[in-house]
């Protein structure tokens, strides 16, 4: 019998969704919901429960669910008749896009860089910065990051710090080294405060060393706020130490804006505030306008690669040029990076005041919106010297957020770092609402007793 699709329950989706889609699918498991409606902050699901949206497409809706500008962006466009599906050639909506993207880029990009439009993932966008830099080069090892997060590819996958999805998948790119990331209150090298300064001597001496064992790189590939990797910022000085030993050592810095890019960390790119600029820069999620959308930008000194060298046949979703192109203006006439600046200083504020209640509230850090919360188990410690991660209590606060209204994600290692991505447009009021939530759900699991991972 046919049923139709409104009669069914958010249940019956969800056993639905279980019969037919892989194995491999992932927020359903955590967060069970099949979603009707959406706008700005706020999802209603198909039984008409409301959430806060702090996972937000994993950080890509910068201004929201169906912003108005860019739903009447997308609408005019199609009123237009104008091509949705280009391959690269070019269109009035494309060159309007590159014109407004360039013109918030720092020199010499600005004036003197290259775009790729590229297949619209942003693990895509990785790989071709991956090409653009070893045939630039002539070189093939590639220096990445602990606790990094380039994407799902066989490429960007073989960057990734966590050892779990690299699990039995022989074949991944080859020849990468990974470097230690800054991490305030766990160094990876073992000091009490980390500034990134031990970090920043160690790779410089390394780097130096003509029997380090890593033949000279093709590009260095790094987040200046590490997302996945639980929301770690580095420091300003090591980023712009690792700019100054790849600048005098030949080596392309490459920096992953694909999850921080367009003001989600208070600046419109991360790396502003170091003042730095790399040599390519890649990004997607934000840049779309909540549609599919990724490109690199980079110097043109680099721009030896051939002709068809990167191609992919959804490299011109017009749609999302126009709704990527009115999003850019929105967050720069609104200054959203500083509202982001601000309302993340607020929930932090907000997450902090948890720890005293809550033992097992650890670090609260990000930087603008994107903040992680560190849940630990104040009664052990780990291999590193520090309380121990408690992954399972980090799950269970999910859960109680999401009975109670609040998407989060978990991430970071052993999944214990609870992260918050709301839309640039999140209201003082979602977010005192946002940290009440959380502030229930550890009352409701503070007597819960979870395994913790050492
Ligand atoms: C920093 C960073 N780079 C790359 C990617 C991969 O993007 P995509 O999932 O669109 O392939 C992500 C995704 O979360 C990311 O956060």
């Amino acid at each position: 019998m046919h049923v139709r699709a409104a009669t069914r329950t958010s249940e019956e989706y969800l056993s639905r969704q279980a019969k037919f889609e892989s194995n491999a699918r992932t927020y359903p498991r955590k967060l069970p919901l099949a979603i009707k409606r959406a706008h700005g902050i706020h999802l209603v699901d198909v039984n008409g429960t409301s959430y806060l949206d702090c996972l937000a497409g994993a950080g890509t809706l910068a201004l929201g669910h169906n912003h108005p500008v860019v739903v009447a962006a997308v609408q005019r466009h199609l009123a237009e008749g104008a091509p949705l599906h280009t391959l690269d050639f070019t269109t009035p909506a494309k060159d309007e896009f590159v014109e407004a993207l360039f013109a918030t880029l720092p020199e010499p990009l600005r004036s003197r860089g290259r775009i790729q439009f590229c297949g619209p993932s942003g693990s895509d966008a990785i790989e071709a910065a991956l090409k653009l830099t070893k045939i630039a080069t002539g070189r093939r090892s590639i220096l990445a990051f602990s606790g990094g997060y380039h994407g799902q590819t066989h490429g960007s996958l073989a960057m990734m710090g966590n050892l779990g999805p690299k699990a039995n998948l022989p074949g991944l790119m080859a020849d990468v080294h990974f470097l230690p990331f800054p991490h305030g209150t766990r160094c990876p090298l073992g000091c009490d405060r980390c500034d990134g300064e031990h970090s920043a001597g160690y790779v410089e001496r390394l780097l130096r060393d003509p029997e380090s064992g890593i033949a000279p790189p093709a590009a260095m590939v790094m987040e200046v706020v590490q997302g996945e990797g639980g929301s770690i910022p580095a420091p300003d000085n090591w980023l712009r130490r690792m700019r100054r030993l790849t600048e005098e050592l030949g080596i392309p810095l490459v920096i992953d804006e694909v999850q921080t890019g367009w003001g989600r960390t208070g600046t419109l790119y991360a790396f502003e505030r170091a003042g730095v600029v790399p040599d390519v820069l890649v990004l997607s999620k934000a840049i779309g306008g909540s549609l599919p959308l990724a490109v690199i930008v980079y110097r043109e000194e680099l721009d030896k690669w051939p002709p068809g060298a990167h191609t992919g046949t959804f490299r011109g979703n017009q749609l999302a040029m126009v709704a990527g192109r009115e999003t850019l203006r929105y967050i720069l006439d609104q200054d959203l990076p500083a509202h982001a600046a601000a309302m993340g200083r607020l929930l932090m504020e907000r997450l902090t005041g948890l720890q005293t209640r809550h033992p097992f509230v650890g670090e609260v850090r990000g930087r603008g919106l994107m903040v992680g919360v560190e849940i630990i188990d104040p009664a052990t410690t780990g291999p590193d010297g520090h309380a121990a991660y408690d992954g399972a209590r980090a799950r269970a606060l999910q859960q109680a957020c999401f009975e109670r209204g609040v998407i989060v994600e978990t991430g970071g290692r052993h999944g214990a770092v609870l992260r918050f991505l709301p839309p640039l447009v999140v209201t003082q009021h979602d977010v005192e609402q946002i940290a009440g939530i959380v502030g229930e759900a550890c009352a409701a699991t503070a007597g819960v007793a979870t395994a913790t991972h050492v």
